[in-house]
């Protein structure tokens, strides 16, 4: 959410800074900003729309090899050329980007405004740069606030001083025309990475932007704050000017950037990604002879494993949704109680944390907000929470110590769909791991085993043939709304193919559990509503299918995910059938036909499918 870079060295800025914005755009895309340092003055460039929009509009070969840049996903204030980053003070010596929200707002505009400041923005960012010059300059203090003497004129006292006035969120980079090659980055709830050159450093707020440049990153930490030159980074805590010693880190080689290749789009790239995704995170991991599974970086041994009394996942969009088929599976093999937890809800509820429990933080980006504050949450509670991520080393990751990457590679489309199938995998071994230590013979574990190790084949073959899609597709520029219904393994898959049509196609979607869709959506349904009926060849078929008729009977029109080979297609309007496997493995293939789906009618109505509207893929504000 938001994306920032930085650059100080030698080369001119403005391109590096153009290509590192385009590598963050997933972070948010509602316009974007660079600021660059020439002649001794900022020159500032904004545009509303994307990175591309920006770029055409610069001069790439301008002079100046310091700057900040900023691609925007708004919080406070629409879409404007004023409310894009940078923000500069009043005498446009000091640029400031930011990732955040700063909830004390309110109160310090107030102040600044009653010394005379004008704001040019509706954003909380511009008041950080009104605050930093009010203090860089030594002005006498807002109402209440004593500003120390030996904060004028130094501009790592003025950020230092100045943050410590904010309440809220905040990846901060900012830049003073008077201090050519200085960056000050500050961290507190919003990720920000130092990438080292030679002779030149970066900023960015994840590694995607990096990995062009350096593998060598030292990952700030909250509270942290950098001060950034071409001879690389010192940091300190924001309350304490005393230096620490940074650890420098090497960025894995997976994280190069990902190409589309012959896809039109990443979305139905990283969909067709899936068997070797999947491929990658179980390889080495499961044990076919033993019928278990080893997940090194979760390192616990049997006795740990028998001794844990409950299992809570934690996660937000896709991540919930695999986390709630997780959970199923976890409690049907360990027979240990296992809940999925929306992170926003789970963060605020006071909710009583186990000691004997074990939680997971399930999440692509390993960014997200809300499920980095439920894995704080938790630690403080005194309970041992690890993290089932794919950026390596990405915050959540880090602050979890512990965990199991999902191995899915990069993921572009802001719409999630190989992160699913692979956070899905990764607590299938978990629950085998576990189900092992408890309930499970070897004999079913075997099976178990076997049968995880079958689901890419199976992938594989749905994807060379999905179906009459198209015919789906086709209703739905029409729908008022489209409703998903599914029970068992199979609700949090009609969950997740409502969430990805909307996501994609803007459909307005509902996914109920299919028993109670008679206590209230049936009311929705007339002549030709769609309906997505997920129902797997599992024990709870049946009940689905008259759940469907219940539909029917009502004029819906009836899309059905289904086995091969079973005798339920017949009630369907459209129906597609995916390989027949174990009852397990079924959102393996339920899925598919659903993110196929999505991306088709997005296509059919026109969505931007890699970038829709209002999103972003990485959501670092609550
Ligand atoms: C955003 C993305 C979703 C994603 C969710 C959680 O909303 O658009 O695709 O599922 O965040 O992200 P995470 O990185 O934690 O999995």
């Amino acid at each position: 959410m938001c994306g920032i870079v930085g650059y100080v060295g030698a080369k001119k800025a403005t391109p590096i800074l153009i290509e590192g914005l385009k590598r963050l755009e997933y972070r948010g895309y509602d316009s974007a900003g660079v600021a660059v340092l020439d002649d001794g003055a900022l020159k500032v460039e904004k545009r509303v729309g994307r990175v591309r929009e920006l770029s055409s509009a610069l001069d790439l070969q301008q002079a100046g090899n310091f700057g900040i840049a900023h691609t925007r996903w708004a919080t406070h204030g629409g879409v404007t050329q004023p409310n894009a980053h940078p923000h500069l003070d009043e005498n446009q010596r000091i640029a400031i980007v930011h990732n955040g929200i700063i909830e004390n707002m309110s109160a310090l505009k107030g102040r600044l405004e009653g010394l005379g400041v004008k704001f040019r923005s509706e954003t909380d960012t511009e008041v950080i740069v009104h605050l930093i010059s009010w203090l860089y300059d030594g002005l006498p203090g807002m109402a209440g606030d004593s500003i120390s003497p030996d904060v004028a004129g130094d501009p790592v006292a003025a950020v230092r001083a100045a943050v410590g006035r904010l309440r809220g969120t905040w990846g901060l980079a900012v830049m003073f025309a008077d201090h050519p090659g200085l960056i000050v980055a500050v961290r507190n709830g919003s990720p920000l990475v130092v990438g080292l050159g030679d002779g030149e450093t970066f900023l960015a707020s994840d590694q995607h932007a990096l990995v062009p440049y350096t593998r060598r990153v030292v990952y700030l930490e909250d509270g942290e704050l950098a001060v950034i030159t071409r001879e690389g980074v010192q940091t300190s805590n924001v309350d304490d000017p005393a230096a620490k010693s940074p650890e420098i880190k090497l960025l894995e080689e997976e994280w190069g950037v990902a190409e589309r290749g012959d896809y039109p789009h990443f979305m139905l790239k990283e969909i067709h990604e899936q068997p070797e995704a999947i491929r990658q995170c179980i390889r080495g991991r499961v044990v076919a002879e033993e019928g278990s599974a080893r997940v090194g970086g979760l390192d616990l041994s049997p006795r740990e494993l028998v001794e844990i009394n409950r299992v809570g996942l934690i996660g937000c969009g896709t991540s919930y949704h695999a986390a709630e088929v997780g959970s199923l599976v976890i409690e049907q093999l360990s027979r240990l109680p296992s809940t999925a937890y929306i992170g926003s809800e789970f963060r605020y509820r006071n909710t009583s944390v186990d000691p004997h429990g074990l939680y997971f933080a399930v999440s692509q980006s390993g960014e997200t907000a809300d499920t980095l504050g439920c894995v704080k949450e938790i630690q403080l509670k005194g309970g041992r929470i690890m993290g089932v991520v794919n950026v390596v080393g990405s915050s959540i990751a880090r602050a979890c110590g512990r965990g199991v990457y999902i191995h899915s590679g990069p993921e572009m489309a802001v719409a999630s769909t190989k992160a699913f199938s692979n956070m899905v995998a990764a607590l299938y071994l978990f629950a085998l791991q576990i189900g092992r230590t408890r309930n499970m013979s070897p004999h079913q574990g075997r099976q178990f085993a076997e049968g995880l190790l079958g689901v890419p084949d199976l992938v594989e073959r749905y994807l060379a043939n999905p179906g009459p899609i198209d015919e789906v597709v086709r209703w739905m520029p029409d729908a008022k709304l489209a409703l998903f219904l599914g029970r068992g393994l199979s609700m949090p898959v009609a969950r997740e193919g409502a969430l990805k049509l909307m996501e994609v196609a803007y459909v307005p979607c509902l996914a109920y559990p299919s028993g109670e869709m008679k206590h209230g959506p049936i009311a929705l349904l007339e002549e030709g509503t769609p309906v997505i009926v997920v129902a797997p060849d599992d024990a709870l078929k049946d009940k689905t299918v008259s759940n469907l008729q219940e539909c029917r009977a009502r004029g819906a029109r009836i899309c059905l995910v289904h086995t091969e080979g079973d005798d339920i297609a017949e009630y369907a309007d459209v129906s597609i059938p995916v390989p027949r496997c174990e009852e397990w493995f079924s959102p393996f293939l339920t899925v598919l036909p659903l993110q196929l789906l999505a991306y088709k009618a997005g296509l059919a109505m026109g969505r931007d499918i890699d970038r829709p509207r209002n999103l972003a893929k990485s959501v670092t504000v609550e």
